[in-house]
């Protein structure tokens, strides 16, 4: 009896994510390893790739989760392909949306049908650098400090009101693929604590700013 409400519990309190992704899916990676060490109390219901090449969908298949391609290039217009999308979270009971290296602008139908609950990651300390390019970017314009932003999505490319921020210093003789590697290895950790955060219902929006609650207060 008891462990029928256990089992109850967890399948009712545990948050469902659709992750979105575009390329490789280390940060994909992150999230399900954290899943697997207890560190993420979250199920990863669905990984949908507006790519069908790209890795990370491997990566979802080797984990035993629904991996989705949606080519942009089978639907006549963007509303066409959010729909699909859109389909596609609501057939896997998806509760919040979560961005990991999606490339392509979220449409309001699917932004609206996830109110507050969708989240991106980006590689630098918005609102400096937004864009594709955010790690070169700042690497070219010779700041000192960049770092990772995760943020509530809006209609936006890269806007909309941050949850975390992690600072990464630029060392004088950092190249691309060195301040990458650090960038990317702040991202494995923060995104999916930033996750664990949402999970326990600790993130609210108030005046279009984050308010994280403590822990005790819920
Ligand atoms: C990450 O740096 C993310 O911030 C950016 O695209 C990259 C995706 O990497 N938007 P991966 O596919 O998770 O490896």
């Amino acid at each position: 009896m008891f462990q029928v409400a256990v089992q109850l519990d967890t399948v009712m309190n545990n948050l469902r994510l659709g992750v979105l992704i575009s390329g490789g899916g280390s940060n994909l990676q992150a999230i399900l390893d954290s899943v697997a060490a207890g560190q993420l109390d979250a199920t990863v219901a669905v990984v949908i790739s507006n790519k069908p090449d790209a890795y990370g969908l491997e990566r979802a298949r080797q984990a035993g989760i629904p991996a989705i391609g949606l080519d942009a290039k089978n639907y006549p217009d963007r509303e066409s392909f959010d729909r699909a999308l859109l389909y596609e979270l609501h057939r896997n009971h998806v509760d919040y949306v979560v961005m990991a290296g999606y490339m392509r602008l979220l449409g309001t139908r699917v932004l609206d049908a996830f109110p507050h609950c969708v989240l991106n990651l980006h590689p630098a300390l918005l609102p400096a650098f937004p864009g594709a390019h955010a790690i070169r970017d700042a690497l070219n314009a010779g700041v000192r400090v960049t770092g990772v932003t995760v943020h509530i999505a809006n209609e936006v490319f890269d806007e909309g009101p941050i949850i975390a921020q992690e600072a990464v210093p630029v060392l004088p003789d950092d190249t691309f693929d060195s301040l990458a590697k650090r960038v990317h290895a702040v991202e494995h950790r923060l995104y999916p604590e930033v996750l664990q955060l949402v999970a326990e219902n600790r993130v609210s929006v108030k005046n279009n700013k984050v308010v994280i609650n403590d822990k005790s207060k819920n």
